[in-house]
């Protein structure tokens, strides 16, 4: 067990490289699995989903090789598997995304139930209907989806919700099924473009890239290419809010604004200045933010994923923001944690009213999920004293050297090791 151990106020400056974005990385790992031959992906980080990932394809009975290099070597089996064990998938619930690339290739898959972040219930209900469109059969029970089918088909999906997850695995499903599949209001976000990028250069047939109506041809095989991940918008707008809490001045080298539109939107009105340069995006702030209003959506709107980290960042603002979130339920949790920190955030539903307070102080904090992790330790970088945070591993899923890069840009923070609380194992 690690934790972290902050002591803020320190302002952040310099440069910091962004690694490559985990939820691309994750499904082109996944989609690795259709291709024959060799595939070779560049600039995956190196964090702990991944390596869930890796030992998901390495069950299944594929060869990966993971370097020191961020690259990634998978290599096709002919002797695959069908089934990833609740083991694994409870662990990240990105899992679930193998189902349609197994029961596309091998016509039968069998999957736990996900778990992951603990943000809402996560159903996959549109992920199986999508699939019995297609033509699969599909039964749950045992805390396992079984999906079976003769041969996918092409058809008309859809969707109720612009789903990442659903959409992904439609696709990849719907790629070597036989004639023409349309997922209509389907997710756009730049991870999901990606897929789809490195999906054509195996083969595949798809059309409307970036658009909400998506058109796949079947077609009868794919094969292994080289392929280099886009960075982590994510990643990139974490940083963002450290230059913008700690009023520092960072550049953060190869975030991509045109993914990051409504995070730079939103950061500008509260008075935080940004620059885009040829190496990157620098935010440089001298002043205490002012509040805003954030509605999360999904994208182009305004991350899910980059809620919590506002929510620090207008904890300190001058004045009273509303934070609505639209896509996941319980996506609050972590606010009671940073109260702890003298923030004063009161949540009515998906609404969050944050009062904006002066200084936050420091605390021993928990982190509750990933994203509410960083928030905490972006909150920490601001506060005075010493903020000791828990359960660092909920952040380790998702971020590249956190504590080595904020490190570099002048953070006082340390990992520790520490015996694992004896009341947290019952
Ligand atoms: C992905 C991202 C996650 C991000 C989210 C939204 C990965 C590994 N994770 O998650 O970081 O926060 O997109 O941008 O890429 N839903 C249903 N039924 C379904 C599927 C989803 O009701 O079958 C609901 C979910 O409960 C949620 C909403 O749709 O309320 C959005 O979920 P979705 O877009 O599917 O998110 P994920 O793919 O799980």
């Amino acid at each position: 067990m690690d934790n972290y151990v902050i002591r803020g106020t320190n302002r952040l400056e310099g440069k910091v490289n962004i690694s490559g974005a985990k939820n691309a990385a994750l499904k082109l790992m996944a989609a690795s699995i259709m291709a024959s031959g060799t595939t070779v992906v560049n600039n995956i980080p190196n964090i702990k989903d991944v390596w869930t990932m890796v030992d998901v394809l390495k069950k299944l009975g594929m060869e990966v090789n993971f370097d020191d290099h961020n690259r990634l070597e998978i290599k096709s089996s002919s002797f695959l598997q069908h089934e990833t064990p609740y083991e694994l998938v409870r662990r990240m619930r990105a899992s679930i995304i193998v189902l349609g690339p197994l029961l596309a290739l091998l016509g039968k898959a069998k999957v736990a139930m996900p778990g992951g972040c603990n943000i809402g219930s996560r159903k996959v209900d549109m992920h199986i209907k999508g699939l019995e469109l297609l033509g699969a059969k599909i039964e749950t029970e045992y805390g396992y989806i079984k999906a079976t089918t003769d041969g996918l088909k092409g058809a008309i999906i859809p969707l109720d919700f612009p789903s990442v997850g659903a959409t992904e695995n439609l696709v990849m499903a719907a790629v070597l099924a036989e004639g023409v599949t349309e997922i209509e209001n389907a997710a756009r976000e730049p991870e999901v473009v990606d897929l789809i990028n490195f999906l054509n250069k195996m083969g595949a047939e798809i059309e409307g890239v970036g658009t909400s109506t998506i058109k796949i041809k079947g077609v009868k095989s794919l094969k292994g290419i080289n392929y280099t991940v886009i960075p982590d918008r994510i990643e990139a707008g974490t940083y963002m809010i450290a230059a913008a809490i700690t009023r520092g001045d960072i550049l953060i080298k190869k975030a991509q604004a045109s993914h990051l539109e409504l995070v730079i939107s939103k950061l500008r009105e509260t008075g935080v200045s940004i620059k885009e340069t040829k190496e990157g995006i620098r935010v440089k702030s001298l002043k205490r933010p002012i509040a805003a209003d954030v509605a999360t959506l999904p994208y182009p709107g305004f991350p899910t994923d980059m809620q919590a980290q506002m929510m620090a960042l207008l904890s300190v603002a001058n004045g009273t923001s509303v934070i609505t979130e639209n896509v996941f339920e319980n996506r609050f949790i972590f606010v009671g944690v940073l109260n702890r920190m003298g923030s004063d955030i009161v949540t009515d539903g998906h609404h969050a009213i944050i009062r904006g307070v002066n200084q936050l102080s420091g605390a021993p904090v928990k982190a509750p999920d990933l994203r509410g992790g960083a928030a905490l330790v972006l909150g920490a970088l601001a506060a005075e004293g010493v903020t000791e945070i828990s359960d660092v591993y909920h952040i380790d899923r998702g971020y590249e050297n956190f504590e080595q890069k904020l490190r570099l840009l002048g953070a006082d923070i340390n990992r520790v090791s520490v015996e694992a609380d004896a009341f947290d194992e019952m």
